[in-house]
């Protein structure tokens, strides 16, 4: 035979036994244990609610009080390399796609469009980062800082000029996302090791294969020996 172990198919048994003596038990009966929970239980079922509405009632206020933007375009104000620049895009746009197509600075390149190759990096106040991820609306109110800004007019940027003295391009689609981050790393680093430089650029792709000349290129413009360098006079050449 099967037990019903429900609370109501029990008769009222103190929960504890009672004193030897058969004097009156103190012990808690099974049903005003059963009670006393279920009040509780109640009770911190509606503390509980009573929270739960404050909070949302706090986030709806909250949300009361976010500006909303888009879908639709808005203008917004983006400094790039110092200088502010008025556009007119949906929020969402990758911040690559406004550079490119909104304000002609074509430097800055897109390939995979997905955060896998580097060839879009950008600094956002001085970080590197894949512009083709980035919506434009989170670069609002940072310094965006593209290949273009390198430089000064027609003085290149040291590691421009180590890139171009190390070869360290061939059809050349890669290396503004290289030169970024290899920016980002000598203001970063100083003066980094070759294995440094190689985790900082791995994800930089360069399907031309240029790795060896673009390392030389970094250890170049951060001032320090570059060894095999095939490149200078001093250098091992190959037979
Ligand atoms: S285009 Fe942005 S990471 Fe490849
Ligand atoms: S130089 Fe061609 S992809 Fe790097």
């Amino acid at each position: 035979m099967q037990c019903d172990q429900s609370p109501d198919s029990q008769p009222d048994q103190p929960a504890a036994a009672g004193p030897p003596d058969g004097s009156e038990s103190r012990g808690v009966s099974r049903r005003s244990f059963i009670k006393t929970m279920g009040v509780s239980a109640a009770a911190g079922a509606v503390e509980t609610a009573l929270v739960t509405s404050a909070a949302e009632a706090s986030a709806m206020q909250r949300r009361d009080d976010v500006e909303t933007l888009g879908p639709q375009a808005v203008a917004l104000t983006l400094s790039i390399n110092g200088t502010p620049h008025r556009v007119s895009v949906e929020p969402l746009t990758p911040l690559v796609e406004v550079l490119r197509w909104n304000l002609g600075m074509t430097g800055t390149k897109t390939a995979c469009g997905r955060g896998a190759c580097g060839a879009c990096t950008v600094h956002l106040d001085g970080q590197p980062i894949a512009s083709c991820m980035t919506p434009v609306i989170d670069a609002v109110g940072c310094e965006i800082s593209t290949i273009e800004g390198l430089g000064n007019g027609d003085q290149l940027d040291p590691l421009q000029v180590a890139f171009i003295k190390h070869d360290a391009m061939q059809c050349g689609f890669c290396t503004p996302g290289l030169i970024m981050s290899s920016k980002a790393l000598l203001a970063d680093t100083g003066k980094p090791n070759m294995e440094t430089i190689r985790k900082a650029l791995c994800g930089n792709l360069c399907r031309c294969g240029t790795y060896p000349n673009v390392f030389n290129a970094v250890l170049e413009a951060s001032g320090q020996p570059v060894p095999n360098d095939l490149n200078t006079d001093n250098g091992k050449r190959g037979g």
